[in-house]
């Protein structure tokens, strides 16, 4: 399932975080990728432990944490500290895939990426190219979002970056462990969860909606690891 999420970070935020952004010394992506993405990959992103990407990847651990829709989509097990990369004069990054385990810097743990999500800092009219393309089973698909706007989709999926032929592409991307590893549960689970949220809204906590609830729990009792 792939989630487009609007206003994940306010705009006052998002100014403020690419003030920072801006004035970061940014160095060659390949640092954390895998041998076979290195050789499609062109851009540069944050240290892993600058302060920089530290700072502005704790505001939106905070923003995840208090955003309904990615709680809902990804049920989140653990995400790794977001990172933050930059395309501009060309830059891009070829068709891959992720790897499926990934360290948390700094912990000795592991987790297995399940969901990915890019995080814009970007605005569409400020760069020419950079779509995201995202290959699924349902097809190609191409995203291109405001600053501040997320995409969430299941980290099997083969993607690339379009070359950046104006401008630049500022945005943060990072991998979250599901407590619901199948990306079809998880996309069951959320459908039930916003149509149990809709007839909440309607009817209110009526016996019918107390059922529901007590379906979802006990599917997510069924097919949740942790
Ligand atoms: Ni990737």
């Amino acid at each position: 399932m792939m989630l487009h999420i609007p206003g994940v970070l306010t705009r006052d935020q998002v100014v403020e975080c690419r003030r920072a952004l801006d004035a970061a010394d940014w160095v060659d992506g390949n640092v954390t990728s895998g041998a076979q993405a290195a050789q499609f990959k062109r851009n540069r992103q944050l240290p892993q432990d600058s302060q920089v990407a530290r700072a502005i990847g704790q505001l939106i651990g905070q923003a995840l944490a208090a955003n309904p829709l990615f709680m809902s989509a990804a049920l989140p097990y653990a995400t790794v500290p977001p990172l933050f990369n930059r395309y501009e004069g060309g830059e891009h990054f070829g068709l891959h895939v992720d790897n499926a385990i990934r360290a948390v810097p700094g912990t000795g743990e592991r987790i297995r990426t399940d969901v990915s999500t890019t995080l814009f800092f970007s605005d569409p009219e400020e760069y020419d190219g950079g779509e995201l393309i995202v290959v699924d089973t349902y097809g190609t698909h191409e995203v291109k979002l405001p600053a501040g706007d997320m995409i969430v989709y299941p980290s099997s999926s083969l993607h690339r970056v379009e070359p950046v032929t104006r401008g630049a592409r500022v945005a943060s991307f990072f991998w979250t462990q599901s407590m619901v590893r199948s990306d079809w549960h998880r996309h069951m689970l959320f459908e039930l969860d916003s149509t149990i949220q809709t007839l909440r809204a309607k009817q209110g906590d009526s016996p019918e909606v107390v059922a529901l609830t007590s379906h979802y729990h006990n599917l997510l009792r069924e097919w949740a690891e942790l």
